[in-house]
């Protein structure tokens, strides 16, 4: 169930003291995936992943993320899985090696599925050449059963964007865009490594309302180089102006000693644990007052938008309403979630490309779920998408074997002194204050979380 649009946010908390937000600002996962993608291994391979696929009930309803590693530069704080390109020549080939995966991928999948969802992501798919958009496009389709009414989705530069890229994804059905901001203050911009005006991402916008693409997500991040409360607020008046029908607010994720191009940013410059919390609480009030409704964690949506009137589930892209039984990747770094279990391809290209050529498919690791990690995972997802654990829920889903899971729910509600939780008739609500660490209290459900791994592998999770 989606949060209400009268639940209170980070904004209506109570003041979370400083000390709270030093005490649990933690290196943790962001759980677009339980387990996470670092306890992925090679025991899953493209024997494995085939298998997976051919079990797929008949019918089955299916989503496709389609990933394109290309970007023209790199921006600084970057933790997307792509690589900056000055010719084309490496993207072209790319594009043969995907169309190739969604074919054998498509070969091997149960009769009369149906794809209710496609996601283009990135990287920057608007990187592509308009001809090569409407060809992988088409092949896509051809490929593929899509449903009538699938939301296809793109993310895009707005950068890269011009009138025949925005002509080639409205002809292939996107119906459904997202664009990367960041922040608007030039010199946060400078700080990251990314120089984007006002006027091109209004230009882009309208390139695609015009086109009749009216579902526009803006993505903007907190926790950068420089940002102030004042830095962030200016940047959202600006951003409300472009009347985006959802908002995505990531909290920066800072990994220096994984991601080398991070260290182009001086640590000096940062803002710690309690001004984040206070920037992306300030970033909440200017939007809940703008009329949008705060979805999860870090999503804010027009109270009509489907985001905020369906379910909510989390996945690889963050927050979805697709209920789709199988998600396939498709691309370098791709990873599918079959019911099975999660299933990566090789991150780099060229290893992608040697894989799909040896074995048909590009899987390189993956995670086969067990029934103990299949309760985890539901317990986990509800709490980003809801904020809440219902053991009736557990049990209806789980029978006997949610007892373990309904115990150490009542020892997270023994345990808070902080007043993140709060007991209900059958389990538990985080709190107002309890809500902005979220991720602290999915963790206490995380049976793989290793400290020490955690702190190479995740950031802040305030
Ligand atoms: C694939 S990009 C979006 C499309 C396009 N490449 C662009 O940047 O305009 C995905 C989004 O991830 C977010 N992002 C990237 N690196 C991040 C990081 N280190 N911490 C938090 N968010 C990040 C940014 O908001 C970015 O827009
Ligand atoms: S933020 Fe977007 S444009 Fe910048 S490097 Fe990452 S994927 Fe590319």
């Amino acid at each position: 169930m989606p949060v209400p649009s009268t639940a209170p946010g980070a904004a209506c908390a109570p003041a979370a003291t400083h000390d709270l937000v030093q005490r649990l600002a933690k290196p943790l996962p962001r759980y677009t995936s339980y387990p996470t993608a670092n306890h992925f291994s090679p025991g899953v391979d493209a024997t494995a992943y085939a298998e997976w696929l051919a079990e797929l009930t008949p019918g089955s309803a299916l989503s496709l993320y389609l990933h394109i590693p290309y970007c023209r530069e790199l921006c600084w704080y970057c933790g997307c899985s792509t690589k900056a390109v000055r010719r084309y020549e490496p993207v072209a080939s790319y594009l043969e090696l995907i169309r190739r995966e969604a074919v054998e991928v498509a070969r091997r999948l149960p009769r009369d599925h149906q794809v209710t969802h496609i996601h283009w992501g990135g990287g920057s798919p608007d990187i592509l050449e308009p001809a090569d958009i409407i060809r992988l496009g088409s092949e896509i389709n051809g490929a593929f059963a899509i449903a009538g009414g699938a939301e296809i989705a793109v993310e895009i530069d707005p950068r890269l964007l011009d009138a025949p890229r925005a002509d080639a994804f409205a002809a292939i059905g996107i119906n459904r865009v997202s664009i990367g901001v960041q922040d608007f203050d030039e010199a946060v911009q400078k700080a990251i490594g990314r120089l984007q005006g006002y006027e091109t991402t209004r230009r882009a916008v309208a390139l695609f309302r015009d086109r009749g693409i009216g579902s526009i997500n803006v993505d903007l991040v907190y926790g950068l180089p420089h940002q102030t409360e004042d830095s962030v607020s200016r940047t959202i008046e600006q951003v409300l102006t472009l009347t985006p029908d959802r908002i995505a607010i990531f909290g920066y994720a800072h990994l220096p000693s994984r991601l080398k191009h991070q260290r182009l940013i001086d640590d000096a410059s940062l803002p710690g644990p309690t001004a984040r919390y206070a920037q992306s609480a300030r970033i909440a009030e200017l939007l809940l007052g703008a009329g949008y409704v705060q979805l999860g964690l870090d999503h804010f949506a027009r109270a009509t938008d489907k985001l905020a009137t369906t379910a909510l589930k989390r996945n690889f892209q963050g927050y979805t309403t697709d209920q789709a039984d199988a998600l396939i990747g498709l691309g370098a770094s791709a990873i599918s979630r079959l019911p099975q279990g999660y299933a990566q391809n090789a991150v780099a290209a060229d290893a992608y490309g040697k894989r799909l050529g040896e074995a048909g498919l590009a899987t390189a690791r993956g995670f086969k779920l067990g029934a103990d990690d299949k309760l985890r995972a539901f317990v986990i997802e509800r709490l980003m998408c809801d904020f809440a654990f219902s053991s009736r829920e557990l049990s209806r889903r789980f029978g006997g074997r949610a007892m373990p899971l309904i115990r150490e729910a009542e020892a997270v509600i023994e345990d808070d002194t902080d007043g993140l939780v709060q007991r209900t008739s059958d389990g538990f609500r985080m709190t107002p204050r309890g809500r902005p660490f979220v991720r602290n209290i999915c963790a206490r459900f995380d049976a793989y979380l290793d400290p020490e791994t955690s702190r190479r592998r995740h950031a802040l999770s305030v």
